[in-house]
């Protein structure tokens, strides 16, 4: 999806970013910090400062007997993180293979996939405070991930993110029990002990099949369009009566998970098209972009998904990646 910003400044050192804010008064009042722009929807232009961050650097920090401790510039891009770590035979990462998008954002959404989360693997977030200008060390206790939550997506025009560091645990637990995991590893046909890289080609292999990647041939995406909702138990349990297949997931405190793509299917959206964007015929809760979309095309569709399904089921289901600029139309 194409857009322009009024200014955009690559921070390729942490000593960029006062230089960057600077610029400011001369940008306009709004204020972006972007990684990849693979979780991000502009449906107009940015109507200001964007801080592309792009800081390099996968440093080694030590280790003792349970972990390996990384620090990780902000700019990497994650899935070659990913390849970097499971290459060396280092556990922790495989399960987030082929996720889009740089370290930097990963916690902010606290990314996860197949059973693991950035917050398994993460010992502290460093930040620039853009209020206070100075750096800022989080321990992850204090980075209050939840689910794709985190302090930095509450208070997201704060901080800029400049480093993740990670503990990689040295004993390989690996996490295959994911539906199509086991049968992805299966299809592997290999003999031998599983490593972390063989479970990263198994995550990849299961990805690939259902969602579309970065790669130029595949259509646009910002990878899951919605959150799956948490709803209580009462209405979990009134909705599968109604519902016996609607899947749930126990999420503690009383919550239950749903799953937002087979509310979408079930509301008959899969596959649908409305010019170039679409619902992706492999998974529902895909948008994509076949073309020409415009943002405010796909944000048009996403918006009679929500009043369907909020019709249908009387859930409302919310954006899982930033709609931008932010209105009072976008609920974020
Ligand atoms: N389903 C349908 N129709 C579909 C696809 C799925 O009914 O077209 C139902 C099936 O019952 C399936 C269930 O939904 O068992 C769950 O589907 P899936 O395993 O693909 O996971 P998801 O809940 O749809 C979440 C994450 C993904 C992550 C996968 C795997 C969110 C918002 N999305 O999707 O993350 O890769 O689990 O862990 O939590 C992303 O955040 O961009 C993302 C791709």
């Amino acid at each position: 999806v194409d857009a322009c910003a009024r200014c955009l400044v690559r921070i390729e050192t942490p000593t960029d970013i006062p230089a960057a804010l600077a610029l400011q008064p001369h940008c306009g009042a709004d204020r972006l910090v972007l990684g990849g722009g693979s979780n991000v929807l502009f449906t107009a232009d940015f109507p200001g400062l964007v801080m592309q961050v792009a800081i390099p650097g996968i440093q080694w920090l030590g280790e003792d007997e349970l972990y390996r401790y990384l620090s990780v510039g902000a700019g990497v891009n994650w899935h070659a993180l990913v390849r970097w770590s499971v290459e060396r035979d280092y556990a922790g990462l495989e399960n987030l293979a082929l996720i889009p998008g740089t370290v930097g954002a990963a916690p902010v959404q606290n990314i996860g996939a197949y059973g693991v989360e950035l917050a398994d693997v993460c010992r502290a977030v460093e930040a620039y405070d853009l209020e206070q200008g100075r750096m800022h060390r989080f321990a992850a206790a204090d980075c209050r991930f939840g689910y794709r939550d985190s302090r930095f997506k509450q208070e997201a025009s704060r901080w800029l993110i400049t480093a993740v560091e990670f503990a990689l645990p040295k004993v390989f637990e690996p996490k295959t029990d994911y539906p199509g995991v086991e049968a992805a590893l299966a299809a592997q046909g290999a003999a031998g002990p599983l490593t972390p890289r063989r479970l990263a080609d198994a995550i990849e292999a299961v990805r690939r099949s259902k969602l579309p990647s970065l790669e130029a041939d595949q259509p646009g995406s910002a990878g899951s369009f919605f959150k799956n909702p948490l709803v209580c138990t009462e209405l979990a349990e009134a909705l599968a009566k109604r519902y016996p297949a609607l899947p749930r997931y126990p999420a503690g405190e009383g919550r239950v998970k749903l799953s937002a793509a087979w509310l979408i299917e079930q509301a008959g959206w899969k596959g649908v098209r409305r010019g170039d964007a679409g619902v992706y015929d492999r998974h529902a809760l895909v948008l994509v972009n076949y073309g020409r979309a415009s943002g405010a095309d796909i944000w048009a569709l996403a918006k009679e998904i929500i009043a369907s399904v909020q019709e249908r089921f009387g859930i409302t289901l919310e954006p899982e990646p930033l709609i931008l600029p932010r209105d009072a139309d976008s609920g974020v």
